[in-house]
Protein backbone atom coordinates (compact mmCIF):
# COMPACT_ATOMS: atom_id res chain seq x y z
CA UNK A 1 0.00 0.00 0.00
CA UNK A 2 1.47 3.49 -0.71
CA UNK A 3 2.03 5.84 1.86
CA UNK A 4 1.20 9.11 -0.23
CA UNK A 5 1.82 11.12 3.20
CA UNK A 6 5.57 9.91 3.26
CA UNK A 7 5.99 10.26 -0.54
CA UNK A 8 4.83 13.81 -0.53
CA UNK A 9 7.24 14.95 2.53
CA UNK A 10 9.91 13.32 0.93
CA UNK A 11 9.34 14.51 -2.42
CA UNK A 12 8.87 18.22 -0.95
CA UNK A 13 12.01 18.22 1.14
CA UNK A 14 13.74 17.75 -2.37
CA UNK A 15 11.69 19.36 -4.75
CA UNK A 16 10.24 22.29 -5.23
CA UNK A 17 6.40 20.81 -6.44
CA UNK A 18 4.24 24.21 -5.40
CA UNK A 19 2.06 25.50 -8.13
CA UNK A 20 4.19 27.77 -10.59
CA UNK A 21 2.71 29.68 -13.24
CA UNK A 22 5.59 31.47 -14.13
CA UNK A 23 7.20 27.64 -14.46
CA UNK A 24 4.09 26.86 -16.32
CA UNK A 25 4.53 29.95 -18.77
CA UNK A 26 8.19 29.09 -19.42
CA UNK A 27 6.74 25.56 -20.80
CA UNK A 28 4.03 26.73 -23.39
CA UNK A 29 5.51 23.94 -25.82
CA UNK A 30 4.67 21.12 -23.22
CA UNK A 31 1.13 22.96 -22.81
CA UNK A 32 0.11 23.42 -26.63
CA UNK A 33 -0.22 20.20 -26.39
CA UNK A 34 -2.89 19.82 -23.77
CA UNK A 35 -4.21 23.12 -23.99
CA UNK A 36 -7.80 21.84 -24.71
CA UNK A 37 -8.38 19.77 -22.06
CA UNK A 38 -6.13 21.05 -19.09
CA UNK A 39 -6.93 24.86 -17.67
CA UNK A 40 -3.57 27.23 -17.32
CA UNK A 41 -4.54 26.48 -13.44
CA UNK A 42 -4.23 23.23 -13.28
CA UNK A 43 -1.46 23.23 -16.02
CA UNK A 44 0.51 25.53 -13.23
CA UNK A 45 0.01 22.56 -10.55
CA UNK A 46 1.33 20.04 -13.36
CA UNK A 47 4.45 21.96 -14.60
CA UNK A 48 6.38 21.50 -11.66
CA UNK A 49 6.45 17.56 -11.67
CA UNK A 50 7.01 17.83 -15.33
CA UNK A 51 10.06 19.75 -15.35
CA UNK A 52 11.37 17.33 -12.57
CA UNK A 53 10.56 14.38 -14.10
CA UNK A 54 11.97 15.55 -17.74
CA UNK A 55 15.04 16.34 -15.94
CA UNK A 56 15.38 12.98 -14.17
CA UNK A 57 14.81 11.03 -16.96
CA UNK A 58 18.04 12.76 -18.76
CA UNK A 59 19.80 11.48 -15.53
CA UNK A 60 18.35 8.33 -15.72
CA UNK A 61 18.61 7.19 -18.90
CA UNK A 62 14.99 6.85 -18.62
CA UNK A 63 11.98 6.71 -21.29
CA UNK A 64 8.22 6.81 -20.46
CA UNK A 65 5.82 4.27 -22.37
CA UNK A 66 2.71 5.75 -21.86
CA UNK A 67 -0.77 3.78 -22.55
CA UNK A 68 -3.26 6.10 -24.46
CA UNK A 69 -5.50 6.02 -20.98
CA UNK A 70 -2.93 8.05 -18.91
CA UNK A 71 -4.39 11.29 -17.95
CA UNK A 72 -3.00 14.49 -20.56
CA UNK A 73 -0.76 15.94 -18.51
CA UNK A 74 1.02 12.18 -18.39
CA UNK A 75 0.37 11.48 -21.65
CA UNK A 76 1.14 14.55 -23.33
CA UNK A 77 3.48 15.96 -20.43
CA UNK A 78 6.48 13.58 -19.79
CA UNK A 79 6.00 10.58 -22.05
CA UNK A 80 8.63 9.29 -24.65
CA UNK A 81 6.23 6.63 -26.44
CA UNK A 82 2.54 6.42 -26.53
CA UNK A 83 -0.09 3.99 -28.02
CA UNK A 84 -1.76 1.12 -27.25
CA UNK A 85 -1.10 -2.34 -26.15
CA UNK A 86 0.68 -3.56 -29.20
CA UNK A 87 2.49 -0.48 -29.57
CA UNK A 88 3.45 -0.12 -26.46
CA UNK A 89 4.86 -4.16 -26.85
CA UNK A 90 6.93 -3.55 -29.79
CA UNK A 91 8.30 -0.57 -28.55
CA UNK A 92 9.39 -2.10 -25.25
CA UNK A 93 11.46 -4.60 -26.89
CA UNK A 94 13.43 -1.75 -29.54
CA UNK A 95 14.15 0.94 -26.68
CA UNK A 96 17.19 1.76 -26.06
CA UNK A 97 17.68 3.38 -22.51
CA UNK A 98 18.25 1.46 -19.23
CA UNK A 99 15.05 2.01 -17.73
CA UNK A 100 11.43 1.71 -18.58
CA UNK A 101 9.30 3.77 -16.72
CA UNK A 102 5.70 1.95 -17.44
CA UNK A 103 2.77 4.54 -17.12
CA UNK A 104 0.20 1.80 -17.66
CA UNK A 105 -0.89 -1.43 -15.88
CA UNK A 106 1.02 -3.64 -14.22
CA UNK A 107 0.44 -6.47 -17.07
CA UNK A 108 2.15 -3.96 -19.57
CA UNK A 109 4.94 -3.29 -17.40
CA UNK A 110 5.46 -7.01 -17.64
CA UNK A 111 5.38 -7.45 -21.02
CA UNK A 112 8.13 -5.18 -21.12
CA UNK A 113 10.50 -6.69 -18.74
CA UNK A 114 9.64 -10.10 -20.48
CA UNK A 115 10.69 -8.27 -23.92
CA UNK A 116 13.62 -6.32 -22.15
CA UNK A 117 15.35 -8.66 -19.77
CA UNK A 118 18.11 -6.96 -19.25
CA UNK A 119 16.62 -3.38 -19.06
CA UNK A 120 15.02 -1.93 -15.40
CA UNK A 121 11.62 -1.85 -15.57
CA UNK A 122 9.47 0.43 -13.12
CA UNK A 123 6.21 0.87 -12.22
CA UNK A 124 5.07 3.89 -10.39
CA UNK A 125 1.79 1.84 -8.38
CA UNK A 126 2.10 -1.80 -8.15
CA UNK A 127 -1.50 -2.08 -7.50
CA UNK A 128 -2.68 -0.66 -11.21
CA UNK A 129 -3.70 -3.89 -11.91
CA UNK A 130 -6.43 -4.57 -14.29
CA UNK A 131 -9.86 -7.01 -14.17
CA UNK A 132 -8.97 -8.84 -16.87
CA UNK A 133 -5.17 -9.66 -15.87
CA UNK A 134 -7.10 -10.81 -12.11
CA UNK A 135 -9.63 -13.28 -13.93
CA UNK A 136 -7.52 -15.87 -14.38
CA UNK A 137 -4.49 -17.89 -13.54
CA UNK A 138 -2.32 -20.68 -15.47
CA UNK A 139 -4.26 -23.10 -14.04
CA UNK A 140 -7.89 -21.47 -15.54
CA UNK A 141 -5.33 -22.39 -18.97
CA UNK A 142 -5.05 -26.02 -17.97
CA UNK A 143 -8.80 -26.53 -17.63
CA UNK A 144 -9.61 -24.57 -21.00
CA UNK A 145 -6.87 -27.03 -22.71
CA UNK A 146 -8.67 -30.39 -21.10
CA UNK A 147 -11.65 -28.93 -21.95
CA UNK A 148 -10.79 -28.52 -25.54
CA UNK A 149 -7.83 -30.54 -25.69
CA UNK A 150 -5.45 -29.95 -28.91
CA UNK A 151 -7.00 -26.55 -29.64
CA UNK A 152 -4.41 -23.53 -29.30
CA UNK A 153 -4.83 -21.07 -26.62
CA UNK A 154 -4.57 -17.23 -27.53
CA UNK A 155 -4.14 -15.35 -24.39
CA UNK A 156 -4.85 -11.37 -24.70
CA UNK A 157 -1.81 -9.49 -23.49
CA UNK A 158 -3.99 -8.24 -20.40
CA UNK A 159 -2.68 -11.34 -18.12
CA UNK A 160 0.34 -12.52 -15.76
CA UNK A 161 3.26 -13.66 -17.03
CA UNK A 162 2.56 -17.15 -15.71
CA UNK A 163 -0.37 -17.00 -17.61
CA UNK A 164 1.51 -15.93 -21.23
CA UNK A 165 4.13 -18.80 -20.23
CA UNK A 166 0.94 -21.18 -20.23
CA UNK A 167 -0.26 -19.85 -23.54
CA UNK A 168 0.23 -20.64 -27.14
CA UNK A 169 0.60 -16.84 -28.25
CA UNK A 170 -1.00 -13.51 -27.39
CA UNK A 171 -2.96 -11.31 -28.93
CA UNK A 172 -4.26 -7.07 -28.28
CA UNK A 173 -7.44 -5.99 -29.56
CA UNK A 174 -5.37 -4.19 -32.70
CA UNK A 175 -4.75 -7.90 -34.19
CA UNK A 176 -7.13 -10.41 -32.27
CA UNK A 177 -8.90 -11.18 -35.46
CA UNK A 178 -6.07 -12.19 -37.54
CA UNK A 179 -4.43 -13.72 -34.93
CA UNK A 180 -7.48 -16.14 -34.54
CA UNK A 181 -7.87 -16.89 -38.19
CA UNK A 182 -4.13 -17.50 -38.66
CA UNK A 183 -4.08 -20.49 -36.23
CA UNK A 184 -4.26 -24.28 -37.52
CA UNK A 185 -6.82 -25.13 -35.69
CA UNK A 186 -11.00 -25.02 -35.97
CA UNK A 187 -11.35 -24.70 -32.40
CA UNK A 188 -9.97 -21.78 -30.44
CA UNK A 189 -9.18 -20.91 -26.93
CA UNK A 190 -9.26 -17.45 -26.13
CA UNK A 191 -8.83 -16.20 -23.01
CA UNK A 192 -9.44 -13.67 -20.24
CA UNK A 193 -12.01 -11.81 -22.07
CA UNK A 194 -15.26 -13.13 -22.71
CA UNK A 195 -16.43 -10.31 -25.13
CA UNK A 196 -13.28 -9.85 -27.21
CA UNK A 197 -13.81 -13.15 -27.80
CA UNK A 198 -17.60 -13.26 -28.82
CA UNK A 199 -16.53 -10.24 -31.10
CA UNK A 200 -13.50 -11.80 -32.91
CA UNK A 201 -16.07 -14.87 -33.40
CA UNK A 202 -18.02 -12.62 -35.60
CA UNK A 203 -15.21 -11.80 -37.38
CA UNK A 204 -14.00 -15.31 -38.12
CA UNK A 205 -17.08 -17.46 -38.40
CA UNK A 206 -14.90 -19.91 -40.22
CA UNK A 207 -13.51 -20.91 -36.33
CA UNK A 208 -15.32 -22.27 -33.37
CA UNK A 209 -13.99 -19.43 -31.22
CA UNK A 210 -14.09 -20.65 -27.15
CA UNK A 211 -13.78 -18.22 -24.68
CA UNK A 212 -12.62 -17.84 -20.50
CA UNK A 213 -15.42 -15.34 -18.84
CA UNK A 214 -13.34 -12.71 -17.89
CA UNK A 215 -14.05 -9.48 -18.84
CA UNK A 216 -13.32 -5.07 -18.27
CA UNK A 217 -14.56 -3.25 -15.65
CA UNK A 218 -15.08 -0.58 -17.81
CA UNK A 219 -16.22 -1.48 -21.10
CA UNK A 220 -18.62 -3.71 -19.22
CA UNK A 221 -20.81 -1.46 -17.90
CA UNK A 222 -21.76 0.11 -21.19
CA UNK A 223 -25.32 -1.65 -22.51
CA UNK A 224 -26.61 -1.10 -25.63
CA UNK A 225 -29.64 0.89 -24.23
CA UNK A 226 -26.91 3.28 -24.06
CA UNK A 227 -25.80 3.36 -27.04
CA UNK A 228 -29.31 3.57 -28.40
CA UNK A 229 -29.84 6.73 -25.68
CA UNK A 230 -26.87 8.60 -26.36
CA UNK A 231 -27.87 8.65 -30.71
CA UNK A 232 -30.89 9.93 -29.76
CA UNK A 233 -29.70 12.55 -27.60
CA UNK A 234 -26.94 13.51 -29.41
CA UNK A 235 -28.31 13.10 -33.37
CA UNK A 236 -25.17 12.83 -35.85
CA UNK A 237 -22.72 11.80 -33.19
CA UNK A 238 -20.54 8.52 -34.55
CA UNK A 239 -20.49 6.25 -31.68
CA UNK A 240 -16.87 4.43 -31.60
CA UNK A 241 -17.01 1.40 -28.73
CA UNK A 242 -13.65 -0.28 -28.04
CA UNK A 243 -14.30 -4.16 -29.08
CA UNK A 244 -13.62 -5.30 -24.66
CA UNK A 245 -17.55 -3.62 -24.71
CA UNK A 246 -20.14 -6.70 -24.97
CA UNK A 247 -20.94 -7.41 -28.65
CA UNK A 248 -24.43 -5.91 -28.54
CA UNK A 249 -22.99 -2.63 -27.52
CA UNK A 250 -20.35 -3.44 -30.37
CA UNK A 251 -23.14 -3.92 -32.73
CA UNK A 252 -24.98 -0.78 -31.90
CA UNK A 253 -21.60 1.15 -32.72
CA UNK A 254 -20.31 2.74 -35.96
CA UNK A 255 -17.14 1.14 -35.53
CA UNK A 256 -15.02 -0.34 -32.84
CA UNK A 257 -11.26 -1.15 -32.71
CA UNK A 258 -8.29 -0.74 -30.27
CA UNK A 259 -7.24 2.35 -28.70
CA UNK A 260 -5.17 3.08 -31.61
CA UNK A 261 -7.81 2.17 -33.74
CA UNK A 262 -9.91 4.61 -32.50
CA UNK A 263 -7.41 7.07 -33.19
CA UNK A 264 -6.77 6.12 -36.45
CA UNK A 265 -10.51 5.88 -37.25
CA UNK A 266 -11.39 9.30 -36.02
CA UNK A 267 -8.32 11.08 -37.47
CA UNK A 268 -9.38 9.86 -40.39
CA UNK A 269 -13.17 10.08 -40.66
CA UNK A 270 -12.92 13.37 -38.73
CA UNK A 271 -16.79 13.17 -37.85
CA UNK A 272 -18.35 16.84 -36.37
CA UNK A 273 -19.03 14.61 -33.23
CA UNK A 274 -17.64 11.41 -31.50
CA UNK A 275 -18.34 9.65 -28.34
CA UNK A 276 -15.82 6.93 -27.82
CA UNK A 277 -17.00 4.34 -25.87
CA UNK A 278 -14.08 3.30 -23.73
CA UNK A 279 -11.60 4.68 -20.84
CA UNK A 280 -12.34 8.69 -20.49
CA UNK A 281 -8.82 9.74 -21.34
CA UNK A 282 -8.49 8.72 -24.49
CA UNK A 283 -10.68 11.41 -25.62
CA UNK A 284 -8.80 13.74 -23.60
CA UNK A 285 -5.26 12.56 -25.12
CA UNK A 286 -6.67 12.75 -28.81
CA UNK A 287 -8.82 16.01 -28.22
CA UNK A 288 -6.23 18.90 -29.09
CA UNK A 289 -4.52 16.72 -32.43
CA UNK A 290 -8.33 17.00 -33.66
CA UNK A 291 -10.09 20.85 -33.19
CA UNK A 292 -12.16 19.54 -35.88
CA UNK A 293 -13.71 17.30 -34.09
CA UNK A 294 -16.10 17.43 -30.92
CA UNK A 295 -15.88 14.60 -28.30
CA UNK A 296 -18.79 13.84 -26.33
CA UNK A 297 -19.27 12.25 -22.96
CA UNK A 298 -20.11 10.05 -21.15
CA UNK A 299 -17.24 7.96 -20.55
CA UNK A 300 -16.07 5.12 -18.01
CA UNK A 301 -12.99 5.85 -15.67
CA UNK A 302 -10.22 2.90 -15.13
CA UNK A 303 -9.52 3.27 -11.60
CA UNK A 304 -6.30 0.86 -12.03
CA UNK A 305 -4.95 3.50 -15.04
CA UNK A 306 -5.49 6.12 -12.36
CA UNK A 307 -3.50 4.75 -9.70
CA UNK A 308 -0.62 6.59 -12.26
CA UNK A 309 -0.13 10.09 -11.59
CA UNK A 310 2.73 12.51 -11.95
CA UNK A 311 4.16 12.54 -8.47
CA UNK A 312 4.08 8.75 -8.35
CA UNK A 313 5.87 8.64 -11.46
CA UNK A 314 8.71 11.41 -10.11
CA UNK A 315 8.68 9.15 -7.13
CA UNK A 316 9.43 6.02 -9.40
CA UNK A 317 12.33 8.12 -10.89
CA UNK A 318 13.75 9.42 -8.06
CA UNK A 319 13.81 6.20 -6.20
CA UNK A 320 13.96 3.99 -8.71
CA UNK A 321 10.75 2.02 -7.70
CA UNK A 322 9.08 -0.43 -8.20
CA UNK A 323 11.19 -2.65 -10.41
CA UNK A 324 8.78 -5.09 -12.08
CA UNK A 325 10.59 -8.72 -11.13
CA UNK A 326 9.42 -11.53 -13.41
CA UNK A 327 10.70 -15.04 -12.37
CA UNK A 328 13.21 -16.68 -15.71
CA UNK A 329 11.36 -19.21 -16.62
CA UNK A 330 8.31 -17.72 -16.84
CA UNK A 331 9.61 -14.74 -18.41
CA UNK A 332 11.51 -17.12 -20.83
CA UNK A 333 8.18 -19.35 -21.58
CA UNK A 334 6.14 -15.62 -21.81
CA UNK A 335 8.39 -14.23 -24.03
CA UNK A 336 7.80 -17.16 -26.37
CA UNK A 337 3.77 -16.14 -26.42
CA UNK A 338 4.49 -12.44 -27.12
CA UNK A 339 7.30 -12.62 -29.81
CA UNK A 340 4.81 -15.29 -31.76
CA UNK A 341 1.84 -12.27 -31.56
CA UNK A 342 4.73 -9.67 -32.31
CA UNK A 343 5.90 -11.78 -35.57
CA UNK A 344 2.82 -12.88 -36.93
CA UNK A 345 1.63 -9.82 -36.11
CA UNK A 346 4.04 -7.99 -38.69
CA UNK A 347 3.67 -11.32 -41.11
CA UNK A 348 0.00 -10.26 -40.99
CA UNK A 349 0.25 -6.28 -41.50
CA UNK A 350 -1.80 -5.45 -38.63
P1 LIG B 1 -5.64 -1.35 -26.34
O1 LIG B 1 -4.93 -0.07 -26.07
O2 LIG B 1 -4.71 -2.38 -26.86
O3 LIG B 1 -6.82 -1.14 -27.23
O4 LIG B 1 -6.15 -1.93 -24.92
C1 LIG B 1 -7.10 -1.30 -24.17
C2 LIG B 1 -7.03 -1.67 -22.73
O5 LIG B 1 -8.02 -1.79 -22.07
C3 LIG B 1 -5.75 -1.80 -22.11
O6 LIG B 1 -5.91 -2.07 -20.78
FE1 LIG C 1 -7.98 -3.66 -17.46
FE2 LIG C 1 -10.17 -2.58 -18.49
FE3 LIG C 1 -8.60 -1.08 -17.00
FE4 LIG C 1 -7.76 -1.87 -19.43
S1 LIG C 1 -9.46 -0.51 -19.00
S2 LIG C 1 -6.61 -1.92 -17.53
S3 LIG C 1 -8.72 -3.88 -19.58
S4 LIG C 1 -9.72 -2.89 -16.31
Amino acid sequence: MFDLQSMRDQLASQYDLAPNPALAETMTDVYARMDRVVNPIEWATHAPYVAAILELKKQRNAVILAHNYMTPEIYHGVSDVVGDSLQLAIEAANVEADVIVQCGVHFMAETSKILSPDKTVLIPDMEAGCSLAESITAEGIEQMRAKYPGAPVVSYVNTTAEVKAASDICCTSSNAAQIVAAQDSHTVIMTPDQYLAQNVAKQVPQKNVVWWEGSCIVHERYTAQDLRDFREWNPGTRLIAHPECPPDVVNEADFSGSTSGILKYVTDEKPEKAMLITECSMASNIADQLPEVEFVGPCNMCPYMKKITLEKILWSLHTMTEPVVVDLDVAEKARVAVQRMIDLSQKLGV
